[in-house]
């Protein structure tokens, strides 16, 4: 580690990634069970085969501490290694405070500073990587950066429209300064403020205080969304964050290995594909397993990409995400 406040002397990038998946698995057939729904339609219009869910013994930290526990290994650190946390949720352990306090304390890494992005939807990892890029490049810092979600814990469990879409995981990183990182070539961000109600949980802020009966409908945890209008602003969104980012790093789509997008849908990432010209092999795919994990998506395809060895030594990976907000982000990374 550098003394605080020094600027990074090496390429600042990724040095440990590392996630955790909730065991019990739930497939599309169960939801047939519940509501009005068959595996047909999800697969059809998702992709979507199954999802994890976290057990009801488990919280936001404890997806979060293992994935963290995971990326730390994975980068042969220790906690005292790490200098900084920024976790991005929208499914915090408690209202106040923010998560990543609880991770500080049982990992154990002493009083160091922690914050998360809260709110910040499906493009929250993204965006916490591109923060702790600036906080390495600036300060020599390591942040752990976590993306956590149980967003099955967000759910109208009787909405069809919503519930089959989600589920729940954790994936983490260590950003820092390293003659292995696997560096941050370049990243970039945006926000749309006008569409801040059309992805989102209405009740239980200062403008839609929760009373008893709110509360009884379950609108402070209930993720409400105009699906269509969701759907076209992500292919937008993940294209057009792609093209800025590259433009960036003066790198044409071409010379990309492997794209790794925010898991929404299958539809939505073959959609981007066909805007950005990618083949179908060139852009990594689990949604099928996983669906739509929120800030955990692009940690844990990332992991996953690199697990199935489709990423070598020397490659461009090109990362972008969306989510409610609206916010997207994307980032190249140089293994
Ligand atoms: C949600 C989504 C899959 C719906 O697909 P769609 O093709 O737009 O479907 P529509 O909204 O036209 O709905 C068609 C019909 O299917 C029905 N339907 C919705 N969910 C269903 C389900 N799980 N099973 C069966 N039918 C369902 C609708 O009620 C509607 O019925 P109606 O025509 O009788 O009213 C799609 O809009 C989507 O993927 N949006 C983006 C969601 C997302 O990724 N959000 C997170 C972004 S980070």
């Amino acid at each position: 580690m550098s003394p605080p406040g020094t600027p990074a002397q090496h390429a600042v990038g990724l040095l440990g990634l590392g996630i955790h998946l909730p065991e019990r698995v739930m497939t599309n057939d169960e939801w047939a069970e519940r509501i009005d729904t068959s595996d047909e339609w999800i697969v059809s219009r998702t992709g979507i085969r199954t999802r994890r869910i976290a057990g009801e013994e488990e919280s936001t930290a404890d997806l979060a501490l293992a994935a963290a526990r995971a990326a730390l290994a994975d980068g042969a650190f220790e906690p005292a290694d790490i200098d900084e946390i920024v976790l991005a949720t929208d499914t915090p352990e408690v209202f106040i405070p923010d998560t990543s306090p609880y991770v500080q304390d049982r990992l154990g890494v002493g009083h160091i500073p922690c914050y998360d992005l809260a709110g910040s939807g499906c493009a929250g990892f993204v965006l916490a990587l591109d923060i702790a890029r600036s906080r390495a490049i600036s300060h020599g810092h390591r942040v752990l950066v976590i993306g956590v979600e149980l967003l099955t814990r967000l759910m109208n469990w009787e909405d069809r429209n919503t519930c089959v879409l989600f589920g729940d995981a954790a994936g983490a990183a260590v950003v820092g300064p390293g003659p292995d990182a696997v560096e941050i070539v370049a990243a970039t961000a945006g926000t749309d403020g006008s569409k801040s109600d059309i992805l989102g949980v209405e009740a239980g802020g200062t403008r839609v205080p929760i009373t008893v009966e709110r509360a009884r409908q379950g609108l402070h945890k209930h993720v409400v969304m105009q699906g269509r209008e969701v759907f076209r602003e992500a292919v937008s969104r993940m294209s057009q964050a792609s093209h800025e980012v590259l433009e960036k790093a003066g790198v044409p789509i071409d010379d990309v290995a492997l794209v790794v997008p925010h898991q929404a849908n299958l539809r939505i990432l073959n959609a981007v594909a066909r805007r950005l010209q990618v083949p179908q092999e060139r852009v990594f795919i689990n949604v099928q397993k996983y669906g739509n994990t929120g800030s955990a998506s692009v940690p844990l395809a990332l992991w996953e990409a690199r697990e199935q060895g489709r990423i070598e030594p020397g490659d461009l990976v090109l990362l972008t995400a969306f989510g409610a907000g609206f916010h997207w982000a994307a980032l190249l990374l140089r293994f």
